[in-house]
């Protein structure tokens, strides 16, 4: 494969058209995790500069800090808690259009205004979560929900067991 991106202008749906491909492509015959996150991440903050992309794995009943790009982010995030915690527990996308607004938001970056979280499904369960924070008020919509849960199942086919 290519390690090279090619990064597109139009609407939003054409740009996840034309990256989801290459994020295809990217992780063809690689099996490995945190390599495939890694570069998924790399993909998504290359195309759209949001202010900070990354994973969070379930880990030990937590979700700890995977894969990400933008400004160090906090590691550990309870079940329930915050954007992240609360898209694991209801199992569901949830979509913040003013993180102060959002009741236990976690504010990692005290630029982030909006947020969208997405999980990671494997057998029905939710193993991670993928978060996008924007330096901007109201993002994010039911565009990046749809192409970012086509992502998030891109993501979980690198989970193998
Ligand atoms: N804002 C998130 C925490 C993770 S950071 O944004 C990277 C939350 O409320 O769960």
């Amino acid at each position: 494969m290519a390690e090279d991106l090619s990064i597109t202008s139009g609407t939003k749906a054409e740009q996840y058209e034309a990256l989801i491909p290459q994020i295809n492509a990217l992780l063809e015959g690689e099996p490995d995790l945190v390599a495939n996150l890694a570069n998924i991440t790399a993909a998504l903050k290359e195309q759209f500069r949001w202010l900070w992309v990354g994973f969070y794995i379930v880990k030990s009943g937590e979700l700890v800090l995977g894969p990400f790009q933008g400004p160090v982010a906090c590691t550990r995030i309870k079940r329930g808690r915050g954007v992240c915690g609360t898209s694991w527990a209801e199992a569901k996308t949830l979509v913040v259009p003013d993180v102060e607004k959002f009741p236990g938001h976690i504010a990692c970056s005290s630029l982030s205004k909006s947020e969208i979280v997405v999980p990671v499904f494997k057998a029905n369960e939710v193993i991670a979560i993928l978060d996008v924070d924007s330096e901007l008020l109201n993002h994010f919509d039911e565009t990046d929900a749809k192409y970012l849960e086509m992502i998030s199942a891109i993501a979980a086919r690198s989970w193998n067991s």
